[in-house]
C-alpha cells in the first residue's frame, strides 16, 4: 500500500452521476481509448457486485431491485461489494494499473437518498478521484425514457432528476474528503460519449 495506508498501489477512480447519465457507455469508450493508450484500466460496477450476492441470496431477480431492499440488507451488499472489488482489483492489477469503480455517490433507495460512498466503502477503495459524469435533466430523463432494459420510473423525471443531480454532487464532494480524492465533473454531452471518454482518460493520466 503506498502514502501510508491513503492510497492503493493501483490509481481508484470512482465514477458516479445519476442513473441513465451515461457511466456505463462512457467506461466502454474509455476502455476502448485506455487500451490504445496504453493504459492498463479494470473497470468495476459496484451494482453488479451487489447483485451477484443478492441473486444468490435470492431476495432479488433484477438490479434495479436492489435499491427497494431494506437498508440494513443494502448495508451489508454494499459492504461486501466495496470488499470484492478491490480484492479482485488487487489480484489483476497488482502494483500497476487503474480500478474504475462505477457506482453512485447517492442512491434513491425506498426509505430516502442513501450514500453509495460512506467511509466503509471509502476506506476499501481509496479513491485517487472522483468523476461526476453529469448532463442536463432534461437529457438524462431521455436517456432513461429511451434506456427500456431498465426499471427508473422511481427516478421522478425531470425534476426528480434534477433534484437527485444537485444532492449528488454534493454527496460526491463530501465522500472526496475522507481520502482527498479529487473530484472531476465531465459533461457527457448527446453523442459525445466517446469525447467525454476522452476528458476522463486526459484527468487519470494526470493522477
Ligand atoms: P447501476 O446499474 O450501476 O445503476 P444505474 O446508474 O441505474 O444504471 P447504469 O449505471 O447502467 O446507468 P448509466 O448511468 O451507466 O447509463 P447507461 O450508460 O446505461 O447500479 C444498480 C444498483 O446498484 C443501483 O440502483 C443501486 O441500488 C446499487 N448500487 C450501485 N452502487 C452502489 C453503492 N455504492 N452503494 C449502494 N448501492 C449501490 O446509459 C443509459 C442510456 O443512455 C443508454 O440507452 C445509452 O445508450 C444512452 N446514452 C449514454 N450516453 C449517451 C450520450 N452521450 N448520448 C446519447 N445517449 C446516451
Amino acid at each position: 500500500m503506498a502514502a501510508d495506508g491513503l492510497r492503493h498501489e493501483f490509481k481508484v477512480v470512482v465514477v458516479t452521476g445519476v442513473p441513465g447519465v451515461g457511466k456505463t457507455t462512457v467506461l466502454s469508450e474509455l476502455a476502448k481509448i485506455a487500451e490504445s493508450r496504453g493504459v492498463k484500466i479494470k473497470v468495476s460496477n459496484f451494482g453488479t457486485y451487489m447483485l451477484e450476492t443478492a441473486l444468490k441470496e435470492g431476495i432479488v431477480d433484477d438490479r434495479d431491485k436492489i435499491r427497494t431492499l431494506p437498508l440494513r440488507k443494502q448495508l451489508e451488499l454494499q459492504r461486501l461489494a466495496a470488499q470484492a472489488i478491490v480484492r479482485d482489483a488487487a489480484r489483476e492489477l497488482g502494483s500497476d494499473g487503474v480500478l474504475i469503480v462505477d457506482t453512485h455517490a447517492l442512491v434513491k433507495t425506498s426509505a430516502g437518498y442513501w450514500p453509495g460512498l460512506p467511509r466503509h466503502v471509502l476506506d476499501e477503495l481509496k479513491p485517487d478521484m472522483i468523476a461526476v459524469i453529469e448532463a442536463s435533466p432534461e437529457e438524462i430523463a431521455a436517456r432513461q425514457a429511451r434506456d427500456r432494459s431498465r426499471y427508473r420510473a422511481d427516478m421522478g423525471g425531470v425534476e426528480g432528476v434534477r433534484r437527485l443531480l444537485e444532492e449528488a454532487r454534493t454527496a460526491s464532494i463530501a465522500s472526496a474528503v475522507h481520502y482527498a480524492s479529487t473530484v472531476a465533473f465531465i459533461e457527457n454531452r448527446e453523442g459525445k460519449a466517446s469525447e467525454a471518454a476522452m476528458q476522463l482518460l486526459q484527468l487519470i493520466e494526470k493522477l
